[in-house]
């Protein structure tokens, strides 16, 4: 099987062409401090070809939920080291997600002083866990200004350089979901009449200058990029539109030479989406990554039909920490427990044991 082969990616020697998909656990303190459970739950997992380590707050603004990690500071920084180390102590690779949060969150989860943004003042629908409140709505963002934005375009080139020197391998932005740079993109979040809003080319300009901030630090090689076309974030947005922002991402993605494009879908899975990967898969020229209810036949089958050249796994990582084994042997996956995903202890977390008889 191909699946089990390894992969040079960008120079970076992966063992299999499993990855660990990026999951949120909120296991981090109130402080968006990594913990020591952290570096058992990731080092558990180093069989994977790659792991992408949770979604990550490059800024004090970008945590809209409770117990999210962060790495902006000096604390954040060394409470990473050890987590990566273990990873590759343990063989395996590890990128970092870094994503903010923007309109995600509440404010009752951003330390004194952060401000929840957004690219218009406009709330996300819905409601979210808060660290006093029970849960609440999600707050009404504070519309960025141009400065604003510079900012949060540093903040990523920031946390690109502290995450590789915390030790990770390589970032992931967060284009996908719904998160920040997503609400700019999407035109039901998106009211900006400046050079952030309106045309396609605009309502990309902030990804795109993430993308280029990051590669500008730390070398094309080490940056990556995760989208979602077609996820539950759109369900507002008009179909002809996206496939035309997407494709013109994507072609402009080329030249940039990332280490790789992460296109995930979560919710389901419309038809439009798949038609669209597929044009993406042609259109793009470097590594393609994909993610979205695979098992080990479904990727074995889209590495073999060259649809991917890695596949992602996101929820089988939770309760099987040597999924790569258990796949090549064909044990039994544990089933699925929702109920620790979000809970705050090692519970359901780093205490799932590998395959025995
Ligand atoms: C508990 C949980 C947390 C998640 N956190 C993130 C995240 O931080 N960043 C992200 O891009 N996707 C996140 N996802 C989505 C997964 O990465 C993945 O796309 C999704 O689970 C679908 O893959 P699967 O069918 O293999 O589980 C999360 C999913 C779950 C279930």
């Amino acid at each position: 099987m191909k699946l089990f082969n390894s992969f040079n990616l960008s120079g970076l020697e992966l063992s299999s062409r499993i990855v660990m998909a990026p999951l949120t656990r909120r296991r981090a303190t109130n402080n968006n401090v990594p913990v020591n459970i952290m570096a058992e739950y990731y080092g558990q997992r180093a069989s994977a070809g790659l792991i992408i380590a949770e979604g990550t707050s490059p800024s004090p603004n970008g945590v809209g939920y409770c117990n999210m990690p962060a790495l902006c500071n000096k604390e954040q920084l060394n409470a990473w080291k050890p987590i990566t180390k273990i990873v590759h102590d343990n063989g395996g690779k590890i990128f970092l997600q870094v994503m903010h949060a923007g309109r995600v969150g509440h404010m009752n989860n951003l330390p004194s002083g952060a401000k929840l943004f957004g690219p218009s003042a406009i709330a996300q629908l819905g409601d979210v866990a808060t660290y006093n409140f029970g849960r609440q709505k999600y707050s009404v963002p504070v519309s960025m200004s141009l400065a604003d934005i510079d900012n949060a375009v540093a903040e990523f080139a920031n946390c690109s350089l502290l995450a590789v020197e915390a030790g990770f391998d390589g970032i992931e932005i967060h284009g996908a979901h719904g998160y920040l740079p997503n609400q700019f993109i999407n035109q039901s979040s998106n009211f900006r009449t400046d050079a952030y809003g309106g045309s396609r080319y605009n309502r990309l300009r902030f990804l795109n200058r993430i993308i280029d901030s990051t590669i500008a630090k730390i070398g094309s090689n080490k940056v990556s990029l995760r989208i979602s076309p077609f996820s539950y974030a759109d369900l507002n947005e008009n179909p002809i539109e996206l496939r035309k922002l997407y494709l013109e991402l994507v072609a402009n993605l080329n030249p940039k030479k990332l280490a790789y494009l992460h296109l995930s879908h979560m919710g389901e899975a419309v038809s439009e989406k798949f038609v669209l990967w597929k044009e993406i898969r042609t259109l793009y020229s470097g590594v393609l990554m994909l993610c979205g209810d695979y098992t080990k036949e479904k990727a074995e089958l889209a590495i073999q039909n060259g649809d991917a050249d890695l596949i992602a796994f996101g929820r089988d990582y939770i309760a099987n920490p040597d999924l790569v084994e258990r796949l090549k042997n064909n044990w039994k996956l544990r089933e699925r427990d929702k109920a620790f995903w979000y809970t705050n202890s090692a519970k359901g977390y780093s205490d799932y044991k590998d395959y025995s008889y």
